[in-house]
Parts: C-alpha cells; sequence; structure tokens
C-alpha cells in the first residue's frame, strides 16, 4: 500500500426531511447565494424547502445552471458573488449544480485575471475559495463530498477539471426523498457513474490493499443488487436511500487510499461529451469495455478478481461481458453507433487532443494518443 493522507471535511446530513438542518450550518452574517438548475427542484418542492430553511436570512437567488456547467454561467455568478458581497454558496440539485458552486467559489477569490486557469492547472492554484454547503438532488457523482469540478467551454469544446482541498463542501443534505422526481434516464446515468467511479479507484493491478479492493467490491455489489429496485416506480425508499449513500461513498476517495488508480474511462469520457454533448454516464459506458479490452493483459489479474468476487464468474472476458450486460439491463447503450458517432471520427478528434496535450492516461501511465485513439476505434 503506498503512503496516502485522507481528510474529508464534509458533513454529511442524511434521511428524509433533513433539509431544515442547514439553517444552523451557515454563518448568520453571511448572504447566501441560493445556486440552482434548470428548475427540477421547483416542481419537486425541493426549492420551498430551501426558501424556507432560509427565511429571514440574506439570500440571492441565481438559476440557469445546465448540466456540464458552463464556464461562460459561472463567470456570470462570479460577478453577481462580488458585486453582491456573497459570502457563502448553497448549491442545490445534481453534481452540475455543485460543480459550479466550487468552481465559482474559487474563482470568486482567485487572483489571477482568467480563472480559466484554475482548470488548465487542475486547481494546483487555488488558494482560497468561499465556503459553499450543498443539497443533493441526484446521486452520481460523488462531488456532495469530495473537491473535485468540472466545468465545460462551449466555444472551444473543453471540458476539464480541477480538484482543491479548498472547496469541499462544509456540509451536504443528502434526503434520498428528494430524488423521487428523477426521470428513469438520470436514476440510470447515476448507476453507471458510481459504478464506473469504483472501477477507476480499483480495476489497475493486485497492490496489496486487500482493505480497498473489498471495499470497492461491496460497491459494486450493492449497485449491482439495488440497480432494479433503484429504476422501480413506483419509488422505494430504501433502494433509493441505499443508492444515494453508494454514490456518495464511490467518490469521496475512501476506497483509493494507497491504491493505483486508473481515470482513463473519465478522460477520454469527458472528451466525448465536450465534442458530441453526450450525457456524462453514457460516455463512460462506451469507454470502459474499450479500455478493459485494450489493456487486457495489464488488468487480466484484477479483472479475474472482480469476475469471481462480484460475478462469480471465472475469466476476466466473462467479466468484460457481464459488466456489458449489467449496462444494456439498464437500457444504458455501450457503442458509439448508436448515437451515430463515427468511431473513426471520434478517435481522430480526440486522439489528437491528447497527443497535443501530451496526456498520458492509466495507472502505468502508458495510454497515449495512439492507444487512445484505439479505443474508441474499438467502440464503433
Ligand atoms: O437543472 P435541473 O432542472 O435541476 O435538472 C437536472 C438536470 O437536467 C436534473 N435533475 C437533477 N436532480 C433532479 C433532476 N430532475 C428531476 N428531479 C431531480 N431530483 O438532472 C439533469 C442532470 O443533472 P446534472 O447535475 O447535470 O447530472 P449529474 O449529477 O450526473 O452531474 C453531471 C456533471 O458532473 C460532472 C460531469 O462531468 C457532469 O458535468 N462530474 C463531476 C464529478 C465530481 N465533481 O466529482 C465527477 C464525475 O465523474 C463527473 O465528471
Ligand atoms: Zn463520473
Amino acid at each position: 500500500m503506498d503512503n496516502f493522507t485522507y481528510k474529508n471535511p464534509t458533513e454529511i446530513l442524511f434521511g428524509k426531511g433533513m433539509i431544515p438542518e442547514l439553517k444552523g450550518r451557515i454563518p448568520a452574517s453571511l448572504k447566501v447565494l441560493f445556486l440552482y438548475g434548470g428548475g427540477s427542484i421547483k416542481k419537486n418542492g425541493v426549492y420551498d424547502q430551501v426558501r424556507d430553511a432560509l427565511k429571514g436570512r440574506k439570500v440571492i437567488e441565481f438559476s440557469g445552471v445546465e448540466p456540464n456547467p458552463s464556464y461562460e454561467t459561472c463567470l456570470k455568478a462570479v460577478e453577481i458573488v462580488r458585486k453582491e458581497k456573497v459570502g457563502f454558496i448553497l448549491a442545490v440539485g445534481g453534481g452540475s449544480v455543485i460543480d459550479a458552486a466550487k468552481f465559482i467559489a474559487a474563482a470568486v477569490l482567485f487572483k489571477g485575471k482568467d480563472p480559466w486557469v484554475i482548470l488548465e492547472e487542475g486547481g494546483s492554484n487555488v488558494k482560497m475559495a468561499l465556503p459553499i454547503g450543498t443539497i443533493l438532488t441526484l446521486p452520481a457523482t460523488g462531488s456532495e463530498s469530495n473537491g473535485n469540478a468540472v466545468i465545460s467551454r462551449g466555444s472551444t469544446h473543453e471540458k476539464l477539471s480541477f480538484y482543491s482541498s479548498k472547496v469541499y463542501p462544509v456540509f451536504s443534505v443528502l434526503d434520498p426523498k428528494t430524488t423521487y422526481s428523477l426521470p428513469a434516464k438520470y436514476v440510470r446515468n447515476g448507476i453507471v457513474d458510481a459504478f464506473v467511479h469504483v472501477m477507476e479507484q480499483y480495476m489497475t493491478y493486485p497492490a496489496k490493499v486487500p482493505l480497498q479492493d473489498r471495499l470497492a467490491e461491496s460497491l459494486l455489489q450493492t449497485l449491482i443488487e439495488i440497480a432494479p429496485a433503484a429504476m422501480k416506480r413506483p419509488v422505494q425508499y430504501e433502494a433509493r436511500a441505499t443508492f444515494m449513500w453508494s454514490a456518495t461513498l464511490a467518490l469521496n476517495y475512501l476506497i483509493s487510499c494507497g491504491a493505483p488508480q486508473d481515470w482513463s474511462a473519465h478522460m477520454i469520457g469527458h472528451e466525448l461529451t465536450a465534442f458530441y454533448g453526450l450525457d456524462h454516464a453514457e460516455t463512460l459506458a462506451i469507454v470502459l469495455p474499450g479500455v478493459w479490452r485494450h489493456q487486457f493483459k495489464a488488468k487480466q489479474k484484477k479483472l479475474e478478481q472482480y469476475a469471481g468476487r462480484v460475478w462469480g464468474l471465472r475469466t476476466a472476458e466473462e467479466a468484460i461481458v457481464k459488466t456489458e450486460e449489467f449496462f444494456h439491463s439498464l437500457k444504458m447503450p455501450t457503442r458509439l453507433g448508436h448515437y451515430k458517432i463515427s468511431a473513426e471520427e471520434a478517435a481522430a478528434k480526440i486522439g489528437a487532443r491528447f497527443r497535443e496535450r501530451k496526456v498520458f492516461l492509466g495507472e502505468h501511465g502508458t495510454i497515449g494518443a495512439v492507444a487512445i485513439a484505439e479505443i474508441l476505434r474499438s467502440r464503433a
């Protein structure tokens, strides 16, 4: 096991009716930016609950954060935060709203001219950020309990992420009932995203991290077990609660302590979203099996461990096939052709991008532009 430090400062407030708990957790002296997306919270009652909990406070609303939040929208919020002297950001929604809150919180106090540099440098230049709290309405990204954010820039077709210990939410409310209004597509997306988060911290090589392996395998088994019930209508509270907590634990970096990681599917997937607009989870379901087949030898031992412990199967090949079947069981396609995207074109465009950036992916840092193009070509 490699050396590691682990600190997760986010207080989780989990369960039915927990939204009012935010009251005592935002210092009374601070003006609050109430940040949300396209309006789902107005239809499912979450908006009213938040307004109630914020009664008597100075609150400014900012709505319209898009899925795959845009840099341009975030900059508008930064301007308002500065003008109004906002001291706390409350993000209410899915990963996109929470990620936008993190970027805004860092950009407001950023000393450089163009806050895009925060993303270009992966967050290493973030010295300070405003405090943020979240009310999560879509289990998927783990953003409610980590220091990551992913921001898109339409004009250049870029989608970049940053990490900073300064942007962990101070608290996050996880009330599974807020997920009841989710369309099936977003539940499906959330299950696949959480599943792949676990994989990116697990599917490498045996690294003498038996506890982290078992934690990862438990999360995978739990997601597989509850997926049908989580998708079902009428909604089952227990299934949604288990799903919600699993998605948080899948990316609060507990399971990767001291373990090798391979974020290839995410890094390649972000480019598919940037160029073709696919949902984040849709890209992962396409790329992950491709990475596994391309890196078959390097990952074979771990694939066999996963096959045996999670699915009760014998071989690495069977595990790959079974994983794709699992995605299909959720009505999640796993091929570029499904979206009428040319694999040749995607391979050329995205390969070129990684060549320019001189980035190498994978647990051994060996997956370069050529390999990335081959992976995409294999997913026609
Ligand atoms: O905008 P509203 O109207 O709220 O609608 C949203 C949005 O259209 C809707 N929604 C959310 N909660 C709902 C609901 N609709 C009905 N009922 C509810 N309770 O769902 C749509 C998608 O929301 P979004 O926040 O975009 O989805 P998700 O949580 O999957 O976030 C995706 C973004 O997170 C990034 C992705 O790249 C993408 O930009 N990621 C962030 C990570 C992180 N911070 O750690 C890691 C992930 O790997 C990922 O990259
Ligand atoms: Zn993800």
